[in-house]
């Protein structure tokens, strides 16, 4: 049985966390299609500490058939992640444990000195994993690149054993280097150089847009299991996909257009129902996630820009009837 500390996992798949994409009507979609445990959006730990705490309840959003999840901290004072990790528990007191983000390249986190920034400043990073580690009740686990600016398995290794020794409970390990942002191969070896020098479960994520490339992952790396991040945008059956092919060899049938426009509604109608941005801001939402079912089909950028001039819930719910 896989395990984060003392929590025995569901599963060796497990949905990423995608900044501005893994909201609730996402993960009970992904959920219907085989996704046991997800991950909430990222929190980042200036929205609690400097009072936008409408915003952090909003991502912690959840329901009951929402569970197992985990929650995911941004940040780099060692005190104030603390003080984070402490508000997201009290808000979502039953997540699995707590992934620390020192993945996240974007320029203005890079620039705050936190996400990828950290694989820069160890000892920042070692420090923020001691602090909660020590005061939380539940696993505290990082999520790291393979490195900063060049892919050197020797030093990730040695930066994953610190963070073991510091207390993380698993490593989640995204394959590409914080310059290479989201492009580009994913570099397996340094999965396993990670795996090789820790005795903690290792993840593995990059790339992972079908059960093939799961299985070649973890026949690779020889990782405990992966995160399903892009692959999963419009694409919720990817979980029973893999799930299906690493139990018995199945290869999948993609879904037809008609299953995929039900799930796609099913979708819209979960946003208008959970997520609480306005009139507007739902439409905008939805216009999202129409795009991910549309992706690489035929007359996509067409269909795009009528999605793109629907201004009402029940004028998008038609438009997709009519597709
Ligand atoms: C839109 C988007 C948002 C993301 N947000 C986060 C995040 O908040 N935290 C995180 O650790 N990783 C985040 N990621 C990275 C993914 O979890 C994953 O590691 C990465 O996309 C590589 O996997 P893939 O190539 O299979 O997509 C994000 C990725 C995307 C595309």
């Amino acid at each position: 049985m896989l395990k984060i500390g003392s929590y025995e996992l569901p599963s060796k798949i497990i949905m990423a966390p995608m900044a501005g994409c893994t909201d609730l009507p996402f993960r009970l979609i992904a959920r219907s299609h085989g996704a046991k445990l997800c991950f909430f959006e990222m929190v980042d730990c200036n929205s609690i500490t400097y009072g936008a705490k409408k915003r952090v309840r909003t991502i912690l959003k959840t329901i009951e058939d929402d569970s197992p999840i985990s929650a995911q901290l941004l940040g780099r004072d060692p005190s104030k992640m603390l003080e984070g990790a402490q508000e997201i528990l009290k808000i979502a007191p039953n997540i699995a444990f707590l992934d620390i983000n020192a993945a996240c390249p974007a320029k203005k986190v890079i620039k705050k000195k936190a996400g990828a920034y950290l694989l820069k400043d160890e000892t920042e990073l070692y420090a923020i994993i001691k602090k909660i580690s020590a005061h939380l009740p539940i696993p505290v686990t990082v999520k790291l690149r393979i490195g900063y600016d060049k892919n050197d398995p020797a030093k990730i290794a040695a930066i994953a054993h610190k963070c073991e020794a510091s207390g993380a409970s698993a490593i989640f390990v995204h394959g590409r280097t914080q310059a290479k942002g989201y492009s580009g191969p994913i570099d397996h070896a340094s999965i396993k150089a990670i795996k090789d020098a820790v005795t903690i479960p290792v993840f593995g994520s990059g790339n992972i847009f079908s059960a093939l490339q799961a299985k070649k992952m973890l026949d690779e790396t020889g990782c405990d299991g992966i995160l399903v991040a892009r692959g999963a945008l419009g694409n919720p059956w990817i979980f029973e996909e893999i799930e299906g092919y690493l139990a018995g060899g199945q290869t999948h049938t993609p879904p037809s257009w008609s299953s995929r426009k039900s799930v796609l509604k099913k979708h819209i109608i979960a946003i208008e129902k959970f997520k609480d941005h306005g009139p507007r801001g739902n439409v905008g939402h939805m216009r999202k996630a129409v795009y991910w079912y549309l992706k690489g089909l035929p007359l996509a950028a067409k269909t795009r820009e009528k999605v793109s001039l629907v201004k009402s819930y029940d004028k998008m719910l038609q438009l997709v009837d009519d597709l």
